[in-house]
């Protein structure tokens, strides 16, 4: 009898490891595991065997019991977990289209601007946000009764720091780090205590440029931004400097792109320019020869180096190559709006 059971137990395993739906499954649990199974038989004669039989076949048969039901749970949750898998695949439904994000036009810009002064040689460097006025004013030449504090309109906080209110910082940071030549650029946030409208905001972006070394000139500055302003504007694009005034820079210099929508002759579409107003250039942003001042208040030797400086916000530039008309449109995460940009 003994040889029966573990031969039942055999074909039952069996069969219930090769069952192939939950269906069939039951019926074979039925067969050897239910009330009118050969196994319940079996146990429920124990009592009528000898007493040496007794104990050789109740183990066999609880043995065979245990693993027969055994078996049987585990193709259950098996043949289960097959059924859900069949039930998610409808292949009949039309497929679901993967969410691909894109880049936020500032980024794409940013990206962009970035590429081109690294292909000129220009490596990456960063600051923090949070800095302090030594930083983003005393370092940089601007003496603390100096009314560019002022009009700055920085955001102080309580412990003397501030948010930095240019890319400048950078600059100093780095060059307090690293001996000439230093030829770097720095992006990212900046803050102004503005009030917002079109096209001012609390929160903006600059992008920073600085190249010292022996012998460096106006001349490279030109050329770098000629450089840049055609990459990023068109093949065409003029640039103009204008004199001005900034602490850092001696002499300073604003800079003007050709006007890229109206090609530089300040009409569009028949009237006056829009973005340009009728005037052919674009204001982009300062830069000038880097002061021999700021040299001395990092430790660099003003007699043997000169470098040349650059800094401009890039939501500007952002307005302008597609066409943005307020900047208040970057910061609010509307996607209606970042989803026409960027690649
Ligand atoms: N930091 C200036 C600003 O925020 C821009 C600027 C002007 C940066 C001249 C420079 C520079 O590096 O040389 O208005």
């Amino acid at each position: 009898m003994v040889r029966e059971i573990d031969e039942l137990r055999e074909a039952a395993i069996g069969a219930i490891n090769t069952a192939s739906d939950l269906k069939s499954l039951e019926e074979l649990r039925v067969l050897y595991a239910g009330r009118r199974s050969r196994l319940r038989e079996i146990l429920s004669g124990i009592g009528q065997l000898s007493a040496e039989e007794r104990p050789v076949v109740g183990q066999a048969a609880g043995k065979a019991q245990r693993e027969i039901d055994s078996a049987l749970d585990k193709r259950q949750l098996a043949l289960q977990d097959l059924a859900e898998q069949a039930d998610a695949l409808d292949v009949t439904l039309p497929g679901r289209r993967g969410h691909r994000g894109r880049k936020h036009p500032l980024t794409a810009m940013t990206d962009e601007l970035v590429d081109v002064l690294r292909s000129m040689g220009f490596a990456v460097a960063d600051g923090p946000e949070v800095d302090d006025e030594f930083h983003n004013f005393d370092a940089l030449n601007t003496p603390a009764d100096h009314p560019a504090r002022d009009e700055h309109d920085t955001f102080y906080l309580d412990d003397g720091h501030l948010l930095r209110t240019h890319t400048s910082t950078v600059q100093i940071r780095v060059m307090e780090n690293q001996p000439p030549p230093v030829r770097v650029i720095s992006q990212g946030r900046c803050y102004r205590k503005e009030t917002v409208d079109a096209t001012h905001h609390m929160v903006f972006h600059q992008i920073e440029g600085l190249y010292v070394d022996e012998g460096v000139s106006l001349a490279e500055l030109k050329g770098t931004l000629t450089t840049l302003g055609r990459q990023v504007m068109g093949d065409q694009t003029e640039i103009r400097f204008r004199p001005h005034f900034f602490p850092f820079t001696e002499p300073s210099v604003e800079f003007d792109f050709s006007c890229s929508i109206c090609s530089g002759d300040g009409h569009a579409g028949g009237g006056r320019c829009r973005v340009c107003k009728g005037t052919g250039w674009i204001e982009i942003g300062g830069a000038g020869m880097v002061d021999p001042n700021v040299f001395r208040s990092v430790g660099y030797d003003a007699e043997k180096y000169t470098g040349f400086a650059f800094g401009f916000g890039i939501e500007r530039v952002a307005m302008i190559r597609y066409g943005i008309d307020d900047i208040r449109l970057f910061f609010e995460s509307d996607l209606r709006f970042t989803r026409q940009f960027g690649g």
